[in-house]
């Protein structure tokens, strides 16, 4: 097939991109653009209502294992397990909370009251009323934190300079770990985990009769209810 010849501007184009494009560039090698207050406000959000939203879940689950344990002692390690796992992800958004030196929600005795008092309630009515409780709040953080990531990855693009000589870096250049700060880089990192871990909890709590309670849906939805209430407040209060 015949090519058309490439003019002399066009080919030095096509030199300068593989010039930049064969440049193998690493972390220390790169300056990334500040975020813009409405970013970093949104940050802040992120990590107070998640802090709070972890917390709230530890004392659920701890309720939840005071109460059933017990009783029920195939549910045990059923219960220890996601209390486990709850627990590290309370201490990753504490840790966080004071590396960024974000205050803490000013509503933390509510929600640990009233953490304590929902995960206690629903054991008490019964067991499946404890999961479908389970049930109930897994499905808002995980919509929650799905919410969190999308706006993480469409809304944080700042651009990203060499250090040595200030120049724009092209995005495509860079391998796909490089694009984003490894600050960022780890929230998304911590936010996609725990979200599948939550997700996971829900899963165990279907098969641990949640759909069995009494009535399931009245009690599902006032939960849900509650949480999206609970998460609306905590980010701004
Ligand atoms: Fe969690
Ligand atoms: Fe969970």
């Amino acid at each position: 097939m015949f090519k058309r010849p490439l003019s002399s501007s066009s080919r030095a184009l096509q030199q300068v991109s593989k010039a930049s494009q064969s440049k193998k560039f690493n972390l220390s090698d790169l300056e990334f653009g500040k975020l813009s207050k409405a970013q970093i406000a949104y940050l802040d959000r992120v990590i107070r209502v998640d802090q709070s939203g972890e917390l709230g879940a530890n004392l659920i689950y701890n309720a939840q294992y005071v109460v059933l344990a017990n009783r029920y002692p195939h549910l045990k390690p059923v219960l220890q397990h996601m209390w486990d796992q709850e627990l590290h992800h309370y201490s990753t958004f504490n840790d966080l909370q004071v590396r960024r030196r974000v205050r803490p929600s000013l509503l933390t005795p509510l929600w640990k009251v009233g953490a304590v008092g929902l995960g206690a309630v629903t054991a008490l009515i019964s067991k499946e009323a404890a999961m479908a409780c389970t049930v109930a709040v897994e499905t808002v953080i995980g919509n929650h934190y799905n919410e969190q990531l999308r706006v993480l990855m469409n809304q944080y693009d700042v651009p990203i300079y060499e250090k040595n000589t200030g120049e724009v870096i092209s995005k495509e250049s860079l391998e796909m770990t490089l694009r984003t700060s490894p600050e960022l880089r780890q929230l998304k990192e911590f936010i996609k985990e725990f979200r599948d871990e939550e997700l996971e909890h829900l899963e165990t709590a279907i098969e641990h009769d949640a759909k069995k309670a009494v009535p399931y849906m009245l009690l599902t939805e006032t939960i849900k209810l509650l949480c999206h209430g609970a998460i609306y407040t905590a980010e701004r209060v």
